[in-house]
């Protein structure tokens, strides 16, 4: 066995190890339920060993979509201990008990790239899944659009970026002082200098309060929600959602109607995150108009939604440049970097699969150096959650499913 075999095999394990029956939890103790974006990356690194268990973990996802089309967060599909906030404190009536924010819509995305690799074998099961995934970027489109046709979150949390400096300012006007007491879990699994500190928590739970306050009601909402920060991370993974669920229509002949619009929407709002003071996609406060002055990994999905940029690709050499394991969830060299907290300057593995299937595609030269540094991080240093973009040191969650889905459908080809 080779040195590539040994490591494939060691995720493989992983991903069974986290396998609950249908669905794939992110990891053992932190994050003992199916989280929706974890488990789109999930699937394509299962899709390498078992493409029937890879269709099954995007078709779980899907049994939690509520009426309105959204894709929650998490779903509680079975009781579980050692997380904060469980399925009573979210208080949702959805299929399945849930949170009631989404996140990114990177299973759209992942059931093309599952069906193309065996479209006789996978048709009717993406034939199925076409309406679904169709609500979802329709809800995406109705309540996450901001007026300059970039898509905004109303949760730290939806974005996938929990702490991510992008929301600093926004959550800085935002009065916390009605939030209920709480005990926090996640503090109890890793080392607290790697997590969210308590103040982001209490923003994170004050959010949570007004949406449920609102009943979850999406127009109630965006009436009272006082947090709406438009991401490029969360803007290109819609853009490329959409793309991917024009060709996966055309290809089988469902309704296109409307989608070509969506495109061009997308396409104009993600010039509008362009900030020229940063030279990067940058997040903007939409009550305030201010730009977050972040570059972060979200900032390099332009490639995966099909936007090519020459300051993005200035930013990737300077990446490559400045630190042994890029790409960083926010810029070295930024105010806020700390090379340990959360998304706050850690390497995610899971973000460079998608940094890299853009990249890939459009033939950007530097995919191979980062395919390659990534390869070599998690062969040294296993599959955690997040890594120190200097040093490599492994952080967070240990086990997880979305590294070791990055080192099977990406990190471990070296050609
Ligand atoms: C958490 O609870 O830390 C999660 O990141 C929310 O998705």
């Amino acid at each position: 066995m080779t040195t590539t075999d040994v490591v494939t095999q060691r995720a493989i394990d992983v991903l069974k190890a986290n396998d609950r029956g249908g669905y794939t939890i992110p990891t053992d103790g932190l994050y003992p339920y199916q989280w929706n974006w974890d488990s789109a990356i999930s699937a394509l690194g299962i899709a390498e060993f078992d493409l029937e268990r890879a269709w099954q973990e995007i078709e779980t996802l899907m049994s939690g979509q509520w009426a309105s089309g959204m894709v929650p967060q998490i779903l509680f599909h079975n009781p579980a201990t050692g997380y904060f906030p469980g399925p009573e404190t979210w208080r949702c009536d959805g299929p399945v008990p849930s949170s009631g924010i989404s996140q990114p819509p990177v299973a759209v995305t992942a059931a093309r790239l599952i069906w193309e690799k065996n479209p006789a074998q996978g048709r009717d099961r993406l034939n199925a899944l076409v309406p679904k995934l169709r609500a979802w970027i329709d809800w995406y489109m109705a309540w996450r659009l901001d007026d300059q046709g970039a898509i905004f979150t109303v949760h730290p949390w939806e974005s996938g970026r929990d702490n991510a400096p992008d929301w600093d300012k926004a959550m800085a006007r935002i009065d916390t002082s009605g939030v209920e007491s709480y005990t926090r879990q996640d503090t109890k699994h890793v080392n607290s200098a790697h997590r969210p500190t308590q103040k982001d928590y209490d923003l994170y739970v004050w959010l949570l309060q007004i949406g449920r306050s609102a009943q979850w009601d999406d127009a109630e909402i965006a009436r009272i929600n006082p947090f709406r920060v438009s991401d490029p991370l969360m803007t290109f993974i819609t853009l490329r959602a959409v793309r991917d669920f024009l060709h996966i229509s055309n290809e089988l002949g469902h309704d296109t109607t409307s989608l070509n619009q969506y495109i061009e929407t997308l396409e104009q709002g993600v010039q509008t995150l362009w900030n020229p003071d940063i030279s990067a996609f940058d997040s903007r406060d939409t009550s305030s108009g201010e730009f977050s002055g972040s570059i972060s990994c979200g900032s390099y999905l332009c490639w995966y939604a099909g936007v090519d940029h020459p300051g993005m690709r200035a930013q990737l050499q300077n990446a490559l440049a400045v630190s042994k394991y890029p790409i960083a969830s926010y810029n070295l060299n930024g105010e806020a970097f700390d090379p340990h907290r959360y998304w706050r300057g850690p390497t995610w593995p899971c973000m460079n699969l998608l940094i890299g299937l853009g990249l890939a595609e459009r033939n950007v030269p530097e995919e191979p150096e980062l395919r390659a540094r990534i390869r070599e991080l998690l062969a040294t240093q296993g599959f955690s959650e997040y890594f120190n973009p200097i040093d490599g040191d492994p952080a967070g969650g240990k086990s997880f499913s979305w590294t070791a889905a990055t080192w099977l459908y990406w990190a471990r080809h070296d050609t």
